[in-house]
């Protein structure tokens, strides 16, 4: 990289330390992606300690860390937004949902409270110690609640642990018969410190929560105790409530589900649609920005400047940017349009910021830290995820194993599957419009094609299944910690700093050829 005084006299042409993103991405035709680019080296004085990736999600809401999961319905629901916003970031409740499931989703994160397990497997009892063993098998908890519904919200009548049933062989045997009923239990309001002493003194495993009417409201373990689980970088509303996003989609009557999702106490709604510039999404905006003024909106989805002019124009707070880069998505094959996303990143983040000061969010196409801080250096403010979260602990669904390989489903939002299920949704809760023909509207991923008046549906994502990674608990930390190395290289101690460097020409890149990049992943070993 060079120094402040000679960007201004090489800024296009400096072969020697590398070249000037515009340089890059204005002088050729070629649209670049992550893997075609390099980044050049910077000066460091600073320890990586010191990196902070504190950045902007919208106009008025700011992230400890850059990183937003997506609206699938593979990826977020109320526990993977649970876990991102501890982690820092933000999860997108997607809207493959009726208007009360999803504003359901957006509350449960909203009323989390750390160390209370709000929907913990509770069994009745009727079910069977086979029944818990499903349970652990496909959860892992060996403890479970008994109430009377066998579900939360029933009367507390018993818990079953491991020592009860450890040296039963028959497995038929009713939870009823081995249950534990002579309970320890805390009761509602209760702090977590309060619980925590109860919790210590019984030297119980579990404490049951229940409210006046004995009823099962939470649960709280000692493992979680024992593992003090502090979260510094969390994204908290100033209510101290966890912050949550949620789709919506750009059908006309969609203020309605906007408006339930506010009164949920969602933070940011994100218009999720594949092809941003429309003005079905920018009458939506125009609407919910006269008619919601303090709620964040996020457009998308866009890939030139003239889509996010429309967008920015009538108001949003954030632009998505991706088309065609999704991992599961065969936009570009079936519509023949879209974006590299290097070059979609940096065109429209660059318009973005010139123009109307927005943020700008890279979605799609990230698989590991080094896509992350590329995405950031090309001027993105955060990245969006699919894949990277799939297959984790918090992802919706269960997992299952395919060639002795524990995995779990992951599919695009256009991909058949999910828009059969949209439809399936719609018809779940709608109430005030069964009247209407079925083809006159439907729930999220088919709104997000324009399909919902397309009696031919064709698919523009796949679905498929990906391997078991545990906790975006451990994988967050890991990923970011790779950003803040590539920070540290690149000489940059904050994205502030990395964008003003990207802007004046002291960030520098190559564009790699296909041996550069075959030299740059790993080669010549033997897999063992
Ligand atoms: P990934 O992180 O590479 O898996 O990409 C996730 C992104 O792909 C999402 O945030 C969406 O923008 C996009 N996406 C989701 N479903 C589809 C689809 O079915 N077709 C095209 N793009 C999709």
């Amino acid at each position: 990289m060079h120094d402040a005084s000679q960007a201004s006299s090489v800024k296009y042409f400096a072969p020697m330390d590398g070249w000037t993103a515009e340089k890059v991405f204005s002088s050729t035709v070629f649209g670049f992606t992550y893997d075609d680019l390099i980044l050049m080296p910077g000066h460091i004085d600073f320890g990586i300690h010191e990196v902070d990736l504190r950045s902007r999600l919208t106009k008025n809401i700011s992230l400890n860390t850059p990183v937003v999961s997506s609206p699938m319905d593979t990826v977020t629901e109320h526990k993977m937004a649970i876990a991102c916003a501890l982690m820092g970031g933000i999860g997108i409740i997607h809207n493959n949902l009726t208007i009360a499931q999803q504003a359901k989703e957006v509350s449960r994160v909203k009323r989390f409270e750390n160390g209370f397990i709000m929907d913990p497997s509770v069994l009745g009892p009727e079910n069977t110690i086979a029944d818990l063993d499903e349970i652990k098998k496909v959860h892992g908890h060996s403890s479970v609640p008994i109430t009377s519904t066998g579900k939360m919200g029933g009367k507390l009548i018993g818990i079953v642990t491991n020592r009860d049933i450890d040296f039963i062989s028959d497995r038929s045997i009713k939870l009823s018969s081995v249950m534990t009923t002579d309970l320890v239990t805390g009761s509602e309001p209760i702090t977590l410190a309060e619980a925590n002493s109860i919790l210590r003194e019984s030297k119980k495993g579990k404490l049951p929560i229940v409210n006046d009417a004995s009823e099962l409201v939470a649960l709280i373990s000692r493992n979680d105790l024992v593992k003090n689980k502090e979260y510094p970088l969390s994204s908290k509303h100033t209510n101290k409530q966890l912050l949550v996003g949620a789709a919506i989609s750009t059908r006309a009557d969609e203020e309605g589900r906007a408006k339930a999702l506010i009164d949920a106490g969602v933070d940011v709604l994100v218009v999720d649609s594949s092809q941003g510039d429309s003005v079905f999404q920018s009458d939506l905006i125009s609407r919910l920005k006269s008619n919601f003024p303090s709620i964040e909106i996020i457009g998308g989805n866009v890939v030139s400047g003239r889509q996010a002019k429309t967008l920015l124009g009538v108001g949003a707070d954030g632009l998505r940017i991706g088309m065609g880069s999704g991992s599961i998505c065969t936009t570009q094959e079936v519509t023949a349009v879209g974006r590299a996303q290097g070059t979609a990143v940096y065109h429209v983040s660059k318009y973005a910021k010139e123009h109307f000061d927005v943020p700008c969010i890279a979605d799609g196409g990230i698989q590991n830290s080094g896509h992350v801080m590329k995405a950031l250096a090309m001027g993105a403010s955060t990245v969006m995820v699919g894949s990277m979260f799939a297959g984790t602990e918090e992802t919706p669904g269960q997992y299952f194993f395919h060639n002795a390989v524990r995995v779990k489903n992951y599919r695009g939002m256009g991909s058949l599957a999910a828009m059969k299920d949209s439809e399936i949704a719609r018809t779940r809760t709608f109430d005030d419009r069964v009247s209407l023909p079925m083809t006159n509207f439907s729930e999220g991923s088919v709104c997000r094609y324009f399909a919902e008046h397309s009696s031919v549906k064709v698919a523009q994502g796949v679905s498929g299944a990906v391997v078991d990674k545990g906790s975006i608990k451990a994988l967050v930390p890991h990923v970011m910690q790779g950003v803040r190395h590539g920070m540290q290289d690149l000489g940059c101690r904050n994205i502030p700093d990395l964008h003003s460097k990207l802007y004046n020409g002291l960030l520098t890149m190559d564009v790699r050829s296909g041996a550069a990049q075959k030299e740059g992943g790993i080669h010549d070993l033997i897999a063992l």
